[in-house]
Order: structure tokens, then C-alpha cells, then sequence
């Protein structure tokens, strides 16, 4: 089934996933629905194993969920074998992972660019490029350093170059913010919220860092495997005295 709906990114309807089985068996997602808008900036908030990474991961179609549905920008990804589905994957979203993920033999200006490469970009063409976005976030002097010569702050920056170098219409990033001091983390939230957010595009941030809620559209709060609720950003006091 494919929805379409112009203003909706991602929507994801009792999506369920599990590890381990047996008495180990561990319900990371256990039925969450959620709807992301184009032209949004939503925080994934919530405790520590309450399945945020798990829900990103998901979204983005790196792991596959058991059950429920998720729709990007109307396709639904279970629906797409494997090829098919890392191409969707290649053009439409970048992924910042929390632990940066990046290749240790590459510099800092060929991790930015992976993307493009994916995407059949000439090597000149797509280090222009990253070198670009790699300049925007303060790194333009670092672009053949290799990631083991840099701070985590400037690695978390590769991270996040890499994440936006192919412009994709859903960029998710966990806890981009964690290895950055308070001024940097609101340097790079800020570019990536002037960089990623569009009228036809949509990014998701997992943090714990309370300083930048103020770049939030929405905050959706997750606890055990669920979105309990999301508020605007702005009107959680509000919102707590409705309930
Ligand atoms: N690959 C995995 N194998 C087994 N258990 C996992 C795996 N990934 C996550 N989990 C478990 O799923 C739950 C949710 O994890 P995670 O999504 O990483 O939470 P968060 O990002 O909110 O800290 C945790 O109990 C975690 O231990
Ligand atoms: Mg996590």
C-alpha cells in the first residue's frame, strides 16, 4: 500500500520490533505510531533504552521492524526488496550515527562524499561538494585529515557532512550533539536546521541535550518501546496543564 499524502515524511503505525527470543526476548519497539511532517524538526526524546536508536534505525531502513507499517514520504519500505531498497535509501535519507561510524581509511573530505559516490557522482564533482558542506561546518582546513587525527567534535562534524552532502528529503541524526561543547552543538543544529529543513523535506534528532530543544518544531517523548506523546516545542508547559 502506498499513502500519499504531501505533508507527511514519515509515518509509522504500531511499528513493533524484538531482539532475542525466548526469556531474552526484548520488545525495543513495541507498537509505535508516529507521524513526521515535512518542514519539521522533530526531537526523539526519552530514556536511556526506550528504543530511539532502534526507531531511527528503523525509519531509515537499516533494520527491518516485525511488524506495523512505516511509510517514507508515502513508500511503504517493507514493501521494497533489498536493491531497490537501499537505493531508496541512497537518495532520500542520510543517517548521522551516534558512534559517527566513520571509515578510518578514508580523510575526512572521502567520508563526507560516500554518499555521492553511492549515487554515481564523479570523485572531483562529489569532493567539491563535500569539501563544501566539510567548510560550512568549520573543517575546511581538515579535509584530508583522517578521522583518527581529529577530535570526536570535528569526527561528529564529518558525521553529520556525510549525513547532508546528498541534500536527502529525511535526515535523522542520533544524539548529534553529544561529543560537541554547548556552542559548537548549536552551530551545527542550527546549520542543519537551515540546510535540512524545507518545505518538502524533514529531520528527526535524537538527544538528551536540553540546549538545543529550542531548534524543535515538535518533541515526541518515547518510553518503553512508545511515543507516549509529542508537543509543540514551546508549549510543554501548556500542554502538561491539559492533561
Ligand atoms: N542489536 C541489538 N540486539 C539486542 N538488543 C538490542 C539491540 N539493539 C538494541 N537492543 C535493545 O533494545 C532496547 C532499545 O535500545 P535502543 O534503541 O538502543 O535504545 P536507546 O537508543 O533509546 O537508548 C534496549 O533494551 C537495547 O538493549
Ligand atoms: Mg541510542
Amino acid at each position: 500500500m502506498n499513502l500519499q499524502q504531501d505533508n507527511v515524511a514519515v509515518q509509522c503505525r504500531g511499528v513493533k520490533k524484538s531482539f532475542g527470543q525466548g526469556n531474552a526476548l526484548n520488545h525495543a519497539l513495541a507498537g509505535v505510531t508516529l507521524d513526521v511532517f515535512t518542514g519539521e524538526m522533530l526531537m526523539l526524546v526519552g530514556p536511556s533504552g526506550c528504543g530511539k536508536t532502534t526507531l531511527l534505525s528503523v525509519i531509515a531502513g537499516i533494520l527491518n521492524h516485525d511488524d506495523g507499517e512505516i511509510h517514507l514520504f508515502g513508500q511503504d519500505i517493507l514493501a521494497l526488496r533489498n536493491n531497490a531498497k537501499a537505493r531508496f535509501r541512497g537518495r532520500n535519507v542520510g543517517f548521522a550515527f551516534q558512534q559517527f561510524n566513520l571509515l578510518p581509511q578514508l580523510t575526512a573530505v572521502e567520508n563526507a562524499a560516500i554518499p555521492l559516490l553511492v549515487l554515481g557522482w564523479s570523485r572531483r564533482k562529489a569532493f567539491d561538494r563535500a569539501g563544501d558542506f566539510l567548510d560550512k561546518m568549520g573543517l575546511g582546513k581538515r579535509l584530508t585529515s583522517y578521522p583518527r587525527e581529529l577530535s570526536g567534535g570535528q569526527q561528529q562534524r564529518i558525521a553529520f557532512a556525510r549525513a547532508l552532502v546528498h541534500e536527502p528529503k529525511l535526515v535523522v541524526c542520533d544524539e548529534p550533539t553529544s561529543a560537541l561543547d554547548g556552542k559548537t552543538g548549536e552551530q551545527v543544529i542550527s546549520l542543519l536546521k537551515t540546510i535540512a529543513v524545507r518545505p518538502d523535506r524533514a529531520v528527526i534528532v535524537v538527544t538528551h541535550d536540553s540546549r538545543i530543544f529550542h531548534f524543535a518544531d515538535r518533541i515526541a517523548h518515547m518510553e518503553d518501546g512508545k511515543i507516549i506523546d509529542t508537543v509543540v516545542a514551546g508549549t510543554v508547559l501548556i500542554d502538561q496543564g491539559n492533561v
